[in-house]
């Protein structure tokens, strides 16, 4: 299984980084992102961050200009018939994701791999509309993708142990570290941080402190670089909340109930700093 050309699909915050880390590891990269306005923005976002390293030293002239010359922008789904393996990184609603692998798996050729990013959502399900199960693959990346070592790979109940070889191979050439995940909602990562997150929001609905202050008790107290609040910010709080209906669906237990305030600043359209608004406000 020798995978040389990669597509992304879906240019947002974690698509562009992925894309990014491919493109620098040496493979051919086409981008694809159903707004155009999306595409053209996860290119110039990975132009710009490739340019800071050039200032800074740690990437030279040369490598920047090839890394820029393997990505592609796809302004068709129908890049997918060269692709080798395929990263789905769209919103995290399961309807979409499903709509999405069903058009790839009767695009893409039948040795083609096909990767989900998803946070929380079962890789089995996404399979099942598909007619090559035994490809699909969870390939989650953490935010911000050029920067995060860590990478999730989830079995679904059909994934072969040759598909699975061949993406931890791809992750490690990726200078990523590959753990291996089975297909349980929110698998490893979000099973434990998301309730974390979850729970700060309770603790500021409840009024037990202001947004500072919970940040703070979580930095200095435990060590954590970054407070949930910011955290759940950087995230997305759209993608947070769909992550924790996952895990209340997926779990039945009340333990994971979305908090009213996470729902209602979903609602407003304070979806973090993408929005420049959620629990702190960013300049955009
Ligand atoms: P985002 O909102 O920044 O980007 C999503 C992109 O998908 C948008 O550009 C949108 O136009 C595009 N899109 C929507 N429907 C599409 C379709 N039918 N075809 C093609 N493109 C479409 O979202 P983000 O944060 O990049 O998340 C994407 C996925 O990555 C989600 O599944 C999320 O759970 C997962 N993820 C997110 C992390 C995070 O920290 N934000 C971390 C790890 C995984």
């Amino acid at each position: 299984m020798n995978i040389e050309t990669v597509m992304v699909i879906g240019a947002g915050q974690m698509g562009a980084g992925i894309a990014q880390v491919f493109a620098a590891s040496g493979y051919q990269v086409s981008l694809y992102d159903v707004d155009q306005k999306n595409t053209q923005k996860g290119i110039e976002g990975i132009d710009k961050r490739l340019k800071k390293q050039v200032g800074k030293g740690s990437l030279s002239a040369k490598e920047y200009e090839e890394i820029m010359e393997r990505l592609h922008l796809a302004n068709e789904i129908t890049a997918a018939q060269k692709a080798d393996l395929i990263v789905e990184a769209v919103v995290e609603k399961m309807e979409v994701k499903q709509a999405i692998f069903a058009e790839l798996d009767s695009l893409a050729p039948s040795h083609t791999v096909l990767a989900t990013n998803t946070s929380s959502l079962p890789i089995t399900e996404i399979a099942a509309v598909t007619t090559r199960p035994e490809k699909v693959i969870g390939m989650h990346f953490m935010n911000p993708v050029p920067v995060m070592k860590l990478v999730e790979i989830i079995r679904g109940l059909a994934t072969t142990d040759e598909v699975y070889q061949a993406v931890y191979e791809t992750t490690k050439k990726l200078n990523k570290t590959p753990v291996e995940v089975h297909d349980f909602p929110g698998f490893v990562s979000n099973r434990i941080l998301m309730p974390m997150i979850n729970e700060a929001v309770f603790t500021l609905y409840e009024g037990v402190a202001n947004e500072e202050d919970i940040d703070q008790v979580m930095k200095l107290g435990m060590n954590h670089p970054m407070g949930p609040l910011t955290l759940a910010d950087f995230i997305g709080l759209d993608t947070c909340l769909f992550i924790m209906e996952t895990l209340h669906k997926g779990f039945g237990d009340d333990k994971y109930r979305p908090c009213p305030l996470l729902r209602k600043y979903v609602k407003a359209g304070w979806l973090g700093r993408k929005t420049g608004k959620g629990f702190f406000t960013y300049e955009t």
